[in-house]
């Protein structure tokens, strides 16, 4: 069958609503599918090049931000305080690894979220379940849980917004490496890992200073930060409307983000995601978890990249630190076989959730630096190179995982948990994340 944006139509769609009206859907599409572009292709091919560099081990890529977006939260602080953290992070990592960083947050477009069940029930009514912030609304009332397709044009709407604030704050000089001073959040002089911090920061200004001292002059490159975008390409009537062809370049591209990804859920062969997938020409990223077995993964290599092309294919395992010593290796294997370049990416967060005695869900630090502790070493002995890193986090000060230096407990939980869907790093355990990735890959550099 031929692929075409819609094609997708003819196939199987997991984790998608039930819209009381398709019309309505349709003529939201059709709104949804004149608007302008949110990214640019040449946006989307920079990438794609870049990727290809960290598959070939020559960068590395930090991709973080929330589980789910809200639309509430569209507001300045909080896109600025979520910079802020992956600016420190990838700062942190620069300077730990000696490659160059490439940062893509999960924003401008994360909205939509794969649920267990179609249906929750409370009190003895039963509603569907909440989808994300561009499906229906949190509120448990008939209401608000029915799927509006309005909410598709709000939620590109506010990922317009975001983006729009990300590139002026960009434009200004609020990534400049030479200010890194404007990037502190408020904990710098309070977390037990300042000092560290500090003391990277100070290096990488030297380091600064000493190049453009030889060059005579600033140095423009290194001086200027980018940030791509990323979403869980989910809801398919939302990306199919954004799925264009550009002047003077061949194929389809999805322009609501960069780098969209497949998320476990939806990873059928023979499923509707991967048939939308599969014509785009975005960099992709395809989730793997412990379900994920060979044959399965042999058969999606061949369809999402058969030309093995250089930067499309990412492949970001999350298996959780007590299986991923046994899922990893035959997987990798599976790749070898195949003769296909791809980027390796550890998500250590989607394979660690747990409950809490009251229910909560929560995630706990030392299992998501377990899980990624492994995966640096299970790739060394393989031959391969994990060339990134995939974190849920806040710049705020949450309290939804546990652990961490300032030694988060369960108890500490209900201070200020936010998150409707999954658990975040907060922004101390971020940072602290990334120094203590720092200090693994310096070891591992040293042969240790
Ligand atoms: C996510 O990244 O929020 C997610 C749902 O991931 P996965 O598909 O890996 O479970
Ligand atoms: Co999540």
């Amino acid at each position: 069958m031929p692929w075409s944006p819609a094609s997708w139509q003819c196939k199987p769609a997991t984790q998608q609503p039930s819209y009381p009206c398709q019309a309505e859907v349709q003529r939201v599409v059709g709104q949804l599918s004149m608007l302008p572009p949110l990214v640019t292709s040449w946006e989307i091919e920079s990438l794609k090049s870049q990727l290809a560099e960290a598959a070939a081990g020559r960068r590395f890529l930090l991709q973080g931000g929330d589980c789910a977006e809200r639309f509430e939260e569209c507001e300045s602080s909080v896109i600025a305080d979520k910079l802020k953290i992956l600016l420190q992070m990838s700062l942190v990592l620069v300077h730990g690894t000696h490659k160059r960083v490439i940062r893509v947050g999960r924003f401008a477009g994360q909205y939509a979220k794969p649920r267990s069940a179609d249906t929750e029930t409370r009190d003895g009514q039963t509603l569907p379940s909440y989808r994300g912030d561009l499906i229906n609304s949190i509120s448990f009332t008939e209401a608000d849980r029915t799927p509006d397709p309005q909410l598709m044009l709000r939620g590109y709407e506010r990922a317009a917004l975001t983006l729009n604030f990300i590139r002026g704050l960009i434009d200004g000089g609020f990534a400049d490496l030479h200010h890194p001073e404007y990037w502190d959040l408020g904990f710098v002089k309070h977390s037990p890992r300042a000092a560290e911090y500090q003391r990277i920061v100070e290096s990488i200004g030297e380091s600064l200073r000493f190049m453009e001292t030889l060059a005579g002059t600033h140095v423009g490159e290194i001086n200027r930060v980018d940030f791509y975008t990323s979403h869980d390409a989910l809801h398919l009537p939302y990306e199919q409307a954004q799925t264009r062809q550009v002047p003077r370049r061949e194929g389809w591209y999805n322009l609501a983000a960069h780098f969209p990804w497949i998320g476990m859920r939806t990873a059928d062969l023979d499923g509707a995601h991967v048939e939308y997938f599969r014509g785009i020409a975005n960099p992709i990223a395809l989730k793997i978890g412990p379900s994920m077995t060979p044959k399965w993964l042999g058969g999606l290599l061949d369809v999402l990249d058969p030309n093995d092309e250089p930067g499309r294919l990412t492949l970001t395992h999350r298996f959780g630190a007590d299986k991923i010593a046994r899922c990893l290796p035959p997987l990798i294997e599976t790749v070898q076989s195949s003769s296909k370049t791809v980027l390796w990416c550890c998500d250590p967060m989607h394979g660690n959730t747990q409950r809490t005695s009251n229910g909560l869900k929560t995630r706990s630090f030392d299992d998501i630096l377990s899980e990624l502790e492994q995966a640096f070493e299970i790739h060394q002995q393989a031959g391969t190179y994990l060339g990134g890193v995939h974190f849920e986090l806040t710049g705020e000060n949450v309290t939804e995982c546990v652990g961490g230096a300032r030694g988060l407990a369960e108890a500490d939980l209900s201070r200020a948990y936010k998150s409707q869907v999954d658990p975040r790093l907060n922004y101390e355990q971020a940072l602290e994340m990334a120094l203590l990735i720092t200090r693994r890959v310096a070891q591992m550099n040293r042969g240790g």
